[in-house]
């Protein structure tokens, strides 16, 4: 089944002009051309085809790695060939993404840092649904053993989860408890989550790092409440942190924020390594407390040096460089290494947002100093235009700043939302204020409303 819609204006061949020698090549565009145009023509026409994509540097909607040290982008492609399932054949690169779940156990305070149970994924998404995965078969075989039914589980969030969530319990039939925003509260507390707690609850999800606003939800006193739960109620619920974007980020610039494995109630964390991790997209990471957290019954073996090694993943092959070059970004930078970098992101996302406020129909919904993140609204009083209007704006200079709006409950408020990642720097950040300063006085300047047919109203932007 095709999941892309054709363009009906769509031409079906595509005439090369080769600047040297080699003159025209006709190629087909939705079938197998009968002869192949050779590699220098194939790459002309790729490559060129290609420049009709974004610059990705000033994609300011992704939290993914744009930028990485050219020796990291050719330790990739010189290890593009390993297939990271191949333990067998490749066993050193076994051996790196061992390391790297060790390295990130130890990060997030796992009791057995030194062995840890975890894996390599390819990013957050696949991370989620192994770790519900566990989080489910755990929930289960207690309630078996309690001679308890176990076939309406359900999983506590924010409505501010990401999408990866919801497919989690779609596709492994759990209900999503999806806890709606409140007010001015745009994430999880502890109190409402507990509310949607029951004996079914096979976790609470906590997001170090809100993808609407780039803010930590308050991971510890959710576990302190559902301490007293299970004190109070005999009702036992273990949290899941999604820190897809934080877990790269708290553990070098707010060390002493307890979200992790220092609290015992959370029993497995995923982050993405094509995040903060600082690495090209295609890894993400899903590490548990120990290996009690991991059923047996969901890990399969491969063939490891003539032994077996135990997997746990979605994918059969995967691209090993991307782990390698997790390693890389490790011991390239080191803990200090990521500490600098943090804090320059975290640093200049707040200029920006000290800079967004300034310029006068802004309010900061968040201001960076959490994640490098922010989000920001138009005040009430601005009605001839929309953070849509200022979205498309500043496309047309380049900039991919996306509008959207809040999920139920806060349908109401809709931002644009600024992603400071590695690659920008002060010069680029002065550069935004600037082009966004000169959008919002043209808008400023209108006399009246935006045509409507003009100006979007849409939701722009899918989390
Ligand atoms: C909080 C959160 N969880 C999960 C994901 C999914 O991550 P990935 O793209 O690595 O699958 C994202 C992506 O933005 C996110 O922000």
């Amino acid at each position: 089944m095709p999941l892309s819609a054709r363009h009906p204006e769509r031409r079906h061949n595509r005439k090369l002009t080769l600047p040297a020698a080699q003159g025209e090549a006709e190629v087909p565009i939705d079938s197998l051309p009968a002869s192949g145009a050779g590699t220098e023509a194939a790459y002309e026409l790729i490559s060129s085809e290609l420049l009709l994509d974004g610059q990705s540097r000033l994609n300011l909607a992704t939290f993914v790695t744009t930028w990485m040290p050219s020796a990291g982008a050719r330790l990739m492609a010189e290890t593009a060939d390993k297939n990271i399932i191949d333990k067998d054949e490749y066993p050193q690169t076994a051996e790196i993404e061992a390391r790297c779940v060790n390295i990130l156990a130890d990060l997030w305070g796992s009791p057995e840092a030194e062995s840890a149970t975890g894996c390599s994924t390819t990013g957050s998404s696949e991370a989620a649904m192994l770790a519900g995965m566990a989080l489910k078969w755990r929930w289960r075989d207690r309630r078996r053993a309690a001679g308890k039914p176990a076939d309406r589980p359900n999983l506590v969030m924010g409505a501010n989860v990401q999408v990866c969530w919801e497919k989690f319990c779609r596709y492994w039939e759990v209900e999503p408890r999806l806890v709606p925003m409140e007010g001015e509260t745009f994430h999880l507390t502890a109190d409402r989550a507990v509310a949607h707690c029951d004996e079914n609850t096979i976790a609470v999800v906590a997001i170090l790092g809100s993808t609407f606003d780039g803010s930590y939800e308050p991971v510890k006193e959710i576990a302190d409440a559902l301490d007293a739960l299970e004190a109070e109620r005999g009702i036992h619920v273990p949290m899941h942190v999604d820190a897809a974007s934080g877990g790269f980020v708290a553990p070098f610039i707010a060390p002493e924020l307890e979200w992790d494995f220092r609290i015992p109630r959370v029993q497995s964390i995923n982050a993405s390594g094509h995040k903060y991790g600082l690495v090209y997209p295609g890894v993400g990471w899903a590490i548990w407390r120990d290996r009690h957290a991991l059923p047996r019954d969901l890990v399969f073996d491969v063939n490891y040096l003539g032994g077996h090694m135990p997997t746990f993943s979605l994918n059969f092959s995967r691209p090993g460089s991307e782990v390698i070059a997790q390693y890389f970004m490790f011991t390239s930078l080191g803990r200090d290494g990521y500490s600098a970098m943090m804090s320059n992101l975290r640093e200049m996302a707040m200029h920006i947002s000290a800079g967004v406020s300034q310029l006068g129909p802004y309010r900061l919904i968040s201001d960076g100093s959490e994640l490098p993140v922010f989000a920001f609204a138009l005040r009430p009083e601005t009605t001839n235009y929309t953070v849509f209007d200022v979205s498309e704006r500043l496309r047309e200079r380049g900039w991919l700043v996306p509008a959207y709006t809040f999920p139920e409950n806060r349908q109401d408020l809709s931002v644009l939302r600024i992603v400071v990642r590695s690659g920008m720097h002060m010069e680029m950040a002065d550069d935004l204020l600037h082009h966004l300063r000169a959008v919002t006085e043209m808008l400023e300047s209108l006399d009246g409303p935006l045509p409507r047919p003009l100006a979007s109203t849409t939701q722009a932007f899918a989390h």
